[in-house]
């Protein structure tokens, strides 16, 4: 399976460490067989070569010259060039989300892909929130997949629970914490902290997006819930009309109030179908202890799913990183490997 890759920033990183250097630590990922043909940045400089590239190669040159400039397969060809002319199987996507950008560029990354019949994985939230049904219909007319596992709750098996599990079932409603940044924030302003300084450990712990106004705006809760509604609920959510909370003093003053009553404060977000109307919204709720909410403790998350037939199904994930999203990315590979597999199985037997 030859991929081209968009980003070599921290996801894209740690996926190329897991299948080379560290390999021998996660041996029921050796059976992908995923090789790079090409990696594009914004400002790094992109690689490409289609007889295939070294991870670890790969890997330490961009270590050890801050990029690709000088790369024996150093190439001009711009993102866009490599996504319409390159020589690869699968479109890996892992560029940064950009809300006022509506999730561009990587809508138009995703789409190029798909026109061109390539299959897609991407962790980045833009495409299935801003433009979902427009991506799966182009990927069922050219009959590739459209993949984005690690888009919610860093890789934890959402999608795929649906896909799999939830084939005969209607899912009726949606409710989660779904940024554990803000979880976290919280939890350190429970703990005593000021909101500026709770914010100044989340960015020195890496889990703020670029921008973190996304997620102290509430926007990347309600990119999330858009992606989760329009993929599970088969709606079409906009961001824009998601209903947002800022986490600002007054939030950090709730939260320590909830804490003197025994309670805590937890962002959640939330989809309630009624009839043909949809609403999204992410807000601040007190939560009592008998609340499964409750004990979502530190970058945690967790997701409610309702259903026709049965109980709600609770989806919880403790303290994830960039492993957990790397991997949704992996499995979502495997499933395109385990489809061809299964297809030609399919097709030989057919023939026979
Ligand atoms: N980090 C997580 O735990 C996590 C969890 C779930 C989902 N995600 C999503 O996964 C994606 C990747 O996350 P990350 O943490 O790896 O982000 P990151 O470290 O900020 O890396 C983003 C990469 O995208 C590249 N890029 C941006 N625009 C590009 C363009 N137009 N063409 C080619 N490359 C471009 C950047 O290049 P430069 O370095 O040159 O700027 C960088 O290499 C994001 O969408 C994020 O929201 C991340």
């Amino acid at each position: 399976m030859r991929l081209l890759l968009i980003g070599f920033g921290n996801v894209a990183r740690t996926l190329a460490e897991m299948l080379s250097v560290e390999k021998n630590n996660f041996p029921r990922l050796n059976r992908l067989q995923a090789i790079p043909v090409g990696i594009a940045t914004a400002a790094h400089g992109n690689v490409y070569n289609k007889n295939g590239l070294d991870w670890a190669e790969l890997l330490q040159y961009f270590g050890a010259h801050s990029g690709f400039q000088g790369h024996s397969s150093f190439t001009k060809n711009t993102t866009l060039q490599l996504i319409e002319y390159a020589d690869y199987d699968v479109l890996v996507e892992l560029s940064a989300l950009s809300v006022s950008e509506q999730g561009e560029p990587a809508v138009r990354h995703v789409r190029t892909a798909l026109q061109r019949g390539k299959q897609v994985v991407t962790a980045n939230k833009g495409p299935a929130a801003f433009a979902f049904r427009a991506l799966r219909e182009l990927a069922g007319a050219k009959g590739v997949r459209f993949l984005f596992e690690s888009a919610v709750m860093d890789g934890a098996p959402v999608f795929n629970l649906a896909r799999t599990a939830l084939r005969g079932a209607t899912i009726t409603g949606i409710r989660g914490i779904l940024n554990s940044t803000v979880n976290y924030i919280l939890q350190e302003i429970e703990q005593g902290e000021s909101l500026d300084t709770a914010l100044e450990k989340a960015k020195q712990r890496g889990i703020t997006e670029t921008d973190p106004s996304y997620d102290l705006h509430g926007w990347d809760a309600a990119v999330k819930l858009c992606v989760l509604g329009n993929a599970l609920l088969d709606k079409e959510l906009h961001p824009g009309n998601i209903r947002r909370e800022i986490l600002d003093e007054t939030v950090a003053a709730q939260a320590r109030q909830a804490l003197l009553r025994g309670m805590r404060l937890k962002q959640i977000a939330e989809i309630i179908p009624d009839g043909a109307l949809i609403t999204g919204k992410v807000f601040f709720s007190a939560v009592r202890p008998v609340d499964r909410f409750y004990s979502v403790s530190g970058s945690g998350s967790i997701l409610q799913i309702g259903t026709d037939v049965m109980a709600p199904i609770i989806i919880q994930q403790s303290d994830p990183n960039l492993y957990d999203t790397a991997y949704g990315v992996l499995n979502d590979l495997l499933e395109l490997r385990e489809n061809r597999i299964s297809r030609h199985l399919f097709y030989s037997e057919k023939l026979k």
